[in-house]
Parts: C-alpha cells; sequence; structure tokens
C-alpha cells in the first residue's frame, strides 16, 4: 500500500533573491513497511526531501500525498493533526528537554496530545520496555551518552505510535558502535512495529540495514533500487 507519493516535485530556495534548486523533478512513492535509505553527500537535497515528506515544508512546485491526501489542499491545522498523527520525526540534533529525565522526556508529546496520566505512564514503560531503556529512565540528557540520548529521542518519536519515521541523519554525532546499535533500533521497529522508515545518512553502516537504497546527487535521485 502506497503511502507516500511524490508527483514531480522541485524545491527551489531564495538565497538573497537568487533561486538555488535544492530538488530536481523527484518522483517517488514509498509505501507502508519499507526501510529506505537515502544518501548523499552533504549539500546533495537529504533534507530538502525528508522535510517535504515530512510536510514540514512545501514543494516549490509539484504534488505530495501522504495515505492518498494532497497535502497543497489541506490548511495549518488539518497539516499539523496529520503530521502528529501519522509521522515521527529524529534528527541529528536530540533536542531532549534538559530539565526532564528520560521518562519524561519520552512522556511529553503524550502530554501535548492530551492522553490522561495514567494512560502515559503505560505507554512510555512500553517503549521503556521495547527499546531496553529501564536503566537510564530516571537520568537527565546531560548524564547520559550521546548515543543513549539518541535513544531516548527515537522513544519519544514513537511513543505516539507514528506510521512513518523521518530520520534525518540521525547517527552523524555517533561512534560506529552506536550507529549500528540505532540503525538495529530501526530495523527491530520496522519489523515489529511495521513502521515505515525513512532515514537519510552517508554513513555506509546504514546500507545493510536498507531495504530500498535511494541516492541524491545535487537534488537528483541517480540511484532508486531495492535490495
Ligand atoms: N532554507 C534554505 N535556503 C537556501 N538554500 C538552502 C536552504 N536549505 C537548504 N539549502 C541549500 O539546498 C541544498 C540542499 O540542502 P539540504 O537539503 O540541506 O542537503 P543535505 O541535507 O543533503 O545536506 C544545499 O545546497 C543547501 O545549501
Ligand atoms: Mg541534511
Amino acid at each position: 500500500m502506497e503511502i507516500i507519493k511524490l508527483e514531480n516535485v522541485n524545491r527551489i530556495y531564495s538565497n538573497n533573491g537568487a533561486p538555488y534548486t535544492a530538488l530536481t523533478d523527484i518522483n517517488l512513492s514509498i509505501s507502508k513497511q519499507e526501510f529506505v535509505v537515502v544518501s548523499g553527500k552533504s549539500g546533495s537535497g537529504k533534507t530538502s526531501l525528508l522535510n517535504i515528506i515530512g510536510t514540514l515544508d512545501k514543494p516549490t512546485s509539484g504534488l505530495v500525498s501522504i495515505f492518498g491526501d494532497r497535502i497543497s489542499i489541506k490548511n495549518k491545522l488539518a497539516l499539523s493533526y496529520l503530521r502528529h498523527q501519522k509521522f515521527g520525526f529524529v534528527f541529528q540534533v536530540f533536542n531532549l528537554i534538559p530539565a526532564l529525565n528520560s521518562f519524561e522526556n519520552i512522556e511529553y508529546p503524550l502530554i501535548l496530545a492530551g492522553v490522561n496520566s495514567e494512560n502515559r505512564e503505560e505507554r512510555v514503560q512500553s517503549v521503556i520496555d521495547e527499546l531496553e531503556l529501564n536503566d537510564i529512565t530516571s537520568k537527565k540528557p546531560y548524564q547520559l551518552s550521546s548515543g543513549q540520548q539518541q535513544k531516548i529521542a527515537i522513544a519519544r518519536a514513537i511513543v505516539n505510535q507514528p506510521e512513518i519515521i523521518l530520520a534525518d541523519e540521525p547517527t552523524a554525532n555517533l561512534e560506529p558502535d552506536s550507529r549500528n546499535e540505532i540503525y538495529r533500533i530501526f530495523q527491530k521497529l520496522n519489523e515489529e512495529r511495521k513502521i515505515c522508515i525513512i532515514l537519510s545518512t552517508h554513513d555506509e553502516l546504514a546500507f545493510p540495514f536498507a531495504k530500498r537504497m535511494i541516492n541524491l546527487e545535487n537534488g537528483l535521485i541517480t540511484i532508486d533500487k531495492v535490495n
């Protein structure tokens, strides 16, 4: 089942009035249960592409549909609702709240979503068990390694039970061992929870985890192949 569709998508930024084309004529169809690794050098357009898929940005031209819904006809509120319902975001920087411990950081999106405290506790604990984070739940971000912080950020991204995870260079700040650990977590979420994973990186360690590889060069898709 196709859940993401991009048709003839272009993204042109304006650099002090001078147009800069970051994405050129992107055509892409992504189904449920895919694990897509988007590779490409710095500046190739990975973030631009993920931002458009995640409805954080709109294309300059072309069509984007998420779960069959045309994005361009949605108003801001409907778009934000769709984003919170369907997507979990993981970034290179972890963006954890320094004053909150791990449990509270993971819980935070549920508070925003208005989930009552009993249900919150249950859902946070189930994610903690799933990702084996029990020994660090009471620690604050400054007491955690970078790899542990990213695991908390992933837990926070899945606590709302998204159907798609967009991970933009999630391992750029990590050592090889923790990079592999993070990829294994995404693999587990893909296989067990059937979450669609779209992960951008230039780390070759990630490539064996991909079910599908997409490579970008100067805003163009140069490779799109199933592993
Ligand atoms: N907001 C912006 N305004 C102008 N140019 C941008 C903006 N965002 C990205 N770019 C340019 O678009 C190109 C692609 O950027 P990006 O999608 O961030 O690539 P990547 O994530 O692969 O490093 C780069 O040349 C970048 O400098
Ligand atoms: Mg980027």
